[in-house]
């Protein structure tokens, strides 16, 4: 006998990157920042008291709302923060998803395909249906995605851009096409943004009169904190709020908000580590295509390398370098089975990585 709901017996869950325990590895595979987060950043953790611990944190996490809008030029209502992006995604499914899959019915949630395999899990937890529109042979979304959305009567799209698991930057105005023609909520999961060469922060511009776009930032890549477990979403204040009402009450803690608004205080110190993986995903671009691989350009902090076809093959690669502890991510799925998902290390481990193949 078994008490769970059907859908969650049904599911198999999220798989994440493995997490080896040794530190000795060279780690390229979930798209950790290489480099440390600040000093100022471990400085507002070790400040915390332990009056504020006693306390429950500020709901809101008004002070990092406050810090994320002054950087993005909106108003702190138009911020949520979540516990990771991940927490965000949740929230946006059980908002604009309707839970009643078996009924054949209600708003379900649009993606591309293949993106974040976690998108089709928090899908299949909320019990609500998944369209999936096939990415263009190039990696960019095709024409007529959102039409296929609204004609599956999706609540929420989530394009994720830069693209994962290609790098690839959808330029604005082709999102913007897609949130005017989208009747539900266009959510652009930017968690990798901070490597590319724009955002999408400009859809949020009040002028544009677009009032049903998300956007995800997560904390865990362009500033190092991972392990923190700390994102936030930005949009219009009646999407805001709709998500407020739906989150944990104390959704992120003490700890996690003073390092948060730290972060976000010292970000010119995040973005010399940008430039850095910049750089290196540059060179690491150019020294596997030498080789013979074939690597999309990227706008990302990880590259997608299709192995040359007269060598081993990817899942092959892949093995090997495990064996020398050297750790990137591969796909068993289509379109992504003859690839390898490398994240762009410090130099020393890229050299690592470049010697061993
Ligand atoms: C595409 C994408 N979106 C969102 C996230 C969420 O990141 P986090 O929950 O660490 O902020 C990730 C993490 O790997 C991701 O790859």
């Amino acid at each position: 006998m078994t008490y769970e709901r059907d859908n969650i017996k049904a599911m198999a869950g999220y798989t994440p990157g493995e997490q080896p325990s040794s530190v000795d590895v060279v780690k390229l595979n979930t798209n950790e920042n290489p480099y440390p987060p600040c000093d100022a950043v471990l400085g507002a953790i070790r400040s915390v008291n332990a009056e504020s611990l006693r306390r429950y944190p500020p709901p809101l996490a008004d002070r990092f709302r406050n810090a994320a809008a002054k950087v993005h030029g909106i108003r702190p209502e138009q911020v949520i923060a979540t516990n990771g992006g991940d927490e965000l995604l949740r929230l946006a499914v059980t908002v604009f998803c309707d839970p009643n899959r078996s009924g054949g019915g209600g708003k379900g949630v649009g993606v591309a395909e293949p993106s974040y395999s976690l998108y089709p899990v928090l899908a299949e937890i909320q019990d609500t249906r998944i369209t999936a529109v096939p990415l263009r042979e190039d990696w960019s979304l095709p024409d007529d995605f959102a039409d296929r959305l609204n004609d599956a009567g999706c609540g929420l799209a989530i394009v994720v851009n830069p693209h994962a698991p290609s790098g690839k930057l959808e330029p604005i105005d082709r999102l913007e096409r897609v949130a005017r023609a989208f009747k539900g909520v266009l959510m652009v999961d930017e968690a990798y943004v901070d490597f590319a060469s724009r955002d999408a922060v400009p859809l949020l511009d009040p002028a544009r009169g677009l009032n049903n776009v998300l956007l995800l930032r997560s904390l865990s890549k362009g500033y190092s904190l991972a392990g923190l477990r700390f994102g936030y979403g930005m949009g219009s204040t009646p999407l805001i709020d709709a998500m407020n009402k739906a989150k944990d009450s104390y959704n992120t803690d003490v700890l996690g908000q003073a390092a948060a608004t730290a972060a976000l205080e010292h970000r010119p110190e995040a973005a010399r580590t940008w430039r850095a993986v910049i750089a290196e995903r540059a060179r690491l671009t150019q020294a596997l295509t030498a080789k013979g691989y074939r690597v999309i350009p990227s706008e990302s902090n990880f590259i997608l390398a299709t192995p040359p076809a007269s060598g081993p093959d990817a899942r092959a690669i892949y093995q090997s370098l495990k064996e020398r502890s050297i750790f990137v991510r591969y796909f068993d799925q289509d379109r992504l089975r003859d690839k390898l998902r490398i994240t762009v290390g410090t130099t020393a481990q890229n050299d690592k990585l470049l010697q061993a193949i």
